[in-house]
C-alpha cells in the first residue's frame, strides 16, 4: 500500500489503493478493457453470483479500473464505498430509482441543475413519487414540511446555477429525525472543498464530468455512501434499472484527473476570488453570488462547510435574456459553453441553456433571473480572464448610458 488512510488528500488522490508492484511495476494502473471475466471453475462462478466469493463477473456490475476509482473517491469523500457511473445523471437516476418507491416523497431544494429538476418533475413524478420543493437555505422550512412519507432529502451545495448554499449539518439532522436519507450533489465543491458525509449526509454524488475529470474530455458520474447502500445502488439502480455503468477508459481519465484535483482547485479558487471581487466592483454587474464574498448572504455557512469558496460565480447583468446574450457574445477568450470545472473558463446563460427545462415562472420562483450568467473560472492567467470580462462588460455600460 503506497498511502495510508491518514495520508493527506493529494497523496490519497494519487496513491490510494494501488501499488505498482502488484502490476509489474506499472506506475499507471492498468486499463481493464474487458466486458466479462472468466471463472476458474463453474463452482467459483456460482459462488460469485451468490455473493459468497469476491471477484468480478461482468463489467455492468464491476470492473477493476472502475473499482480503483471507486476506492479513490470513497477515501476522498470519507465514505465506506464508491460507485462509478456513466454520467452525473446516471448517478442521480440510479441513486433515486434505488431509494424511492411509488407513494414515497422526496424533498428537494428550490434550486437544482436543470436535468435533475426535469428528472424529478417529469421522471420520478410519473412513477408515483411526490416531489416537494423547499427552500432549504432556511432549514426550518424543511422541519415544517418533512413527514414519515419523506424517504429522501436531496440538494446541491452550492446549487447550480445561483450558488445558494444549504447547511448540510442542520438539514441532515432534521432529515434524520424523520428517518429520511440525505443525498447531496457535491459537484460544485468537490471533496477537496466540502465532504458532506463529515457534516452528516448519507450519500454524496458527483458529475465527475466537471472538476474531478477536470479536462473537459469525459462524461462520468460517481456516488459514495456506506458499503450496504452502494451495493444496493450497484445491483439495483445501476445494474438492473439504468445500466448506467462507467466505461473503464473513462474511469482511467477520472483517475488521472483526481491526481491534480488539489492543485487545480487551489488555482481555480484563488483566481475565482479575484474575479469575484472584480465583478462585485464593476458597474455593469447588478448582483453577484459567490460564497467567498462577505456580501454573500450565506458567507457564514460557506465558512462552516467549505475549505475554500470554490470557483463558480453567478452574476446578473442588465437587459434580461438579451442583455446576457449580448454580453456573452462580446467575449473572445472565455468560451461560451455549458459544463464547468475545466481548465478553460466557461460561461453560460442558465435561462436559455442549462435551466431552460424550467418554465419562466419556475425560474423566477427558484431564483434564476433572466440576466443571470454562470461563470466557471478556469486555469488561465487571471489577468487575461479579467481583460476578456472587461471587454464584454464595459460596452454594456456604454449601451446602458446611451
Ligand atoms: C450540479 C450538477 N449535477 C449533475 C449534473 C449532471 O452531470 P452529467 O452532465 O455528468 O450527467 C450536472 C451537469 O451539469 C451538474 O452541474
Amino acid at each position: 500500500m503506497t498511502s495510508s488512510p491518514t495520508s493527506g488528500f493529494a497523496t490519497r488522490a494519487i496513491h490510494h489503493a494501488y501499488d505498482p508492484q502488484d502490476n509489474e511495476g506499472a506506475l499507471t494502473p492498468p486499463l481493464h478493457l474487458t466486458s466479462t471475466f472468466a471463472f476458474e471453475t463453474a463452482e467459483a462462478g456460482g459462488e460469485m453470483f451468490a455473493g459468497d466469493r469476491p471477484g468480478h463477473i461482468y463489467s455492468r456490475i464491476s470492473n477493476p479500473t472502475c473499482d480503483l476509482l471507486e476506492q479513490r473517491i470513497a477515501t476522498l469523500e470519507g465514505a465506506e464505498a464508491g460507485l462509478a457511473l456513466s454520467s452525473g445523471m446516471g448517478a442521480i437516476t440510479a441513486v433515486l430509482w434505488t431509494l424511492l418507491s411509488p407513494g414515497d416523497e422526496v424533498i428537494v431544494d428550490k434550486t437544482l441543475y436543470g436535468c435533475t429538476f426535469a428528472f424529478m418533475q417529469h421522471g420520478l413524478a410519473k412513477w408515483g413519487v411526490t416531489i416537494t420543493h423547499v427552500d432549504m437555505t432556511d432549514p426550518d422550512n424543511l422541519r415544517g414540511m418533512i413527514s414519515d412519507k419523506t424517504r429522501v432529502v436531496y440538494f446541491e451545495t452550492p446549487a447550480n446555477p445561483n450558488m445558494r448554499l444549504v447547511d448540510i449539518a442542520a438539514v441532515s439532522e432534521i432529515a434524520h429525525s424523520a428517518g429520511a436519507t440525505v443525498v447531496v450533489d457535491n459537484t460544485y465543491a468537490t471533496p477537496y472543498l466540502t465532504r458532506p458525509i463529515e457534516h452528516g449526509a448519507d450519500i454524496v454524488l458527483h458529475s465527475a464530468t466537471k472538476y474531478l475529470g477536470g479536462h473537459g474530455d469525459v462524461v462520468a458520474g460517481l456516488v459514495v455512501g456506506t458499503l450496504e447502500q452502494i451495493t444496493e445502488i450497484r445491483l439495483v439502480g445501476m445494474k438492473d434499472m439504468t445500466g448506467a455503468v462507467m466505461a473503464p477508459f473513462n474511469a482511467m481519465l477520472i483517475l488521472r484527473g483526481l491526481k491534480t484535483l488539489a492543485l487545480r482547485m487551489d488555482r481555480h479558487c484563488a483566481s475565482a476570488q479575484i474575479v469575484a471581487h472584480w465583478l462585485e466592483a464593476h458597474p455593469a454587474v447588478k448582483a453577484i453570488h459567490f460564497p467567498g464574498l462577505e456580501s454573500f448572504p450565506q458567507h457564514a455557512v460557506a465558512e462552516g462547510q467549505m475549505d475554500q469558496p470554490g470557483a463558480m460565480i453567478a452574476f446578473e447583468v442588465d437587459g434580461g435574456i438579451d442583455g446576457g446574450i449580448a454580453m456573452m457574445n462580446r467575449l473572445t477568450m472565455i468560451q461560451r459553453a455549458v459544463s464547468l470545472g475545466d481548465a478553460e473558463t466557461l460561461i453560460q446563460h442558465p435561462a436559455s441553456m442549462t435551466h431552460s427545462t424550467y418554465t419562466p415562472e419556475e425560474r423566477a420562483e427558484h431564483g434564476i433571473s433572466d440576466g443571470l450568467i454562470r461563470l466557471s473560472v478556469g486555469l488561465e492567467e487571471v489577468a487575461d480572464i479579467l481583460a476578456d470580462l472587461e471587454s464584454a462588460l464595459s460596452p454594456a455600460m456604454q449601451h446602458a448610458a446611451e
